[in-house]
């Protein structure tokens, strides 16, 4: 039924995984400040402080019993078998949706495991933590990378493809996002806009949810792998499935 979809998903697909939200009862901003690890300027003057926050989550990701969840391999299992067109855009910075499976996949907020040159904007793929005394081999004299990851103030990644994708999709599903971050948060009014069916998964009524057709609540590891089977079988989404993932 549906010829072009789009997914945007937030911290909340990955905490089935162990992974911490932001905003969540013991979310990351209750413990650091945006204005210190998340800002170009909190980076120009602690670069060792954004270092070891973003190594934390490195870590994290590396300790060996994070791994994707069943949202996350659902998400893989519709770009592998559905007949139309699928993008998905996450806001987070883990790999937990290649590690699925993803390819069809943009990390608009940046990627975890990449350090970017500040002067050619060329990323390169870390093998280890992420350092400050990592240099580029891009440029001469070489300059030190900078995390591969989209602070406060700076422009998301992809825009221009993240709103073609928009105008055209006609199906729009936001997964485990709090709706309080500009421009994902306003993804939804474009995709109302320009008549697609939209749909939100969320453990709770999010700040947007009201922006929403649908809304699913519960479980992201419990509702999309339902919401995949329904659209893979050719179903208009309704809140059929969120009485089933209700039990
Ligand atoms: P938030 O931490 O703001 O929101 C996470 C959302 O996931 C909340 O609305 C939760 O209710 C929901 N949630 C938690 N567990 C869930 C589960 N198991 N199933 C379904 N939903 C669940 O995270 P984001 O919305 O991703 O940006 O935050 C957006 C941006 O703010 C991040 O990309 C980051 C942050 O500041 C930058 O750092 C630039």
């Amino acid at each position: 039924m549906y010829r072009q979809i789009v997914v945007l998903t937030g911290a909340g697909i990955s905490a089935e995984s162990g992974l911490r939200t932001f905003r969540d009862q013991d979310g990351l901003w209750e413990e650091h400040k945006i204005e210190d690890v998340a800002t170009p300027e909190g980076y120009q003057r602690d670069p060792e402080m954004v270092e070891r926050f973003y190594n934390e989550r490195w870590q994290q990701l590396h300790d060996g019993n994070v791994e994707p969840n069943a949202a996350h391999l659902a998400l893989a299992r519709l770009e592998n078998e559905f007949d139309g067109q699928l993008l998905v855009v996450t806001q987070n910075i883990d790999d937990l949706h290649e590690r699925a499976g993803s390819r069809r996949l943009l990390h608009m907020h940046g990627e975890l495991t990449k350090g970017r040159c500040p002067r050619s904007q060329q990323t390169f793929l870390l093998t280890d933590h992420f350092s400050v005394h990592h240099t580029c081999t891009c440029c001469i004299p070489a300059q030190r990378l900078r995390p591969h990851v989209v602070w406060f103030g700076e422009m998301p990644i992809g825009l221009d493809r993240i709103q073609h994708a928009l105008d055209t999709c006609d199906l729009f599903i936001a997964i485990g996002t709090s709706g309080t971050v500009y421009p994902a948060a306003g993804f939804v009014d474009t995709a109302n806009h320009h008549g697609a069916q939209t749909v939100e998964v969320n453990l709770i009524e999010a700040d947007r949810h009201s922006q929403f057709q649908y809304h699913l609540q519960g479980k992201a590891s419990e509702i999309v792998p339902q919401l995949v089977e329904q659209i893979l079988q050719g179903q208009i989404i309704s809140d059929q499935v969120n009485l089933a993932a209700q039990g």
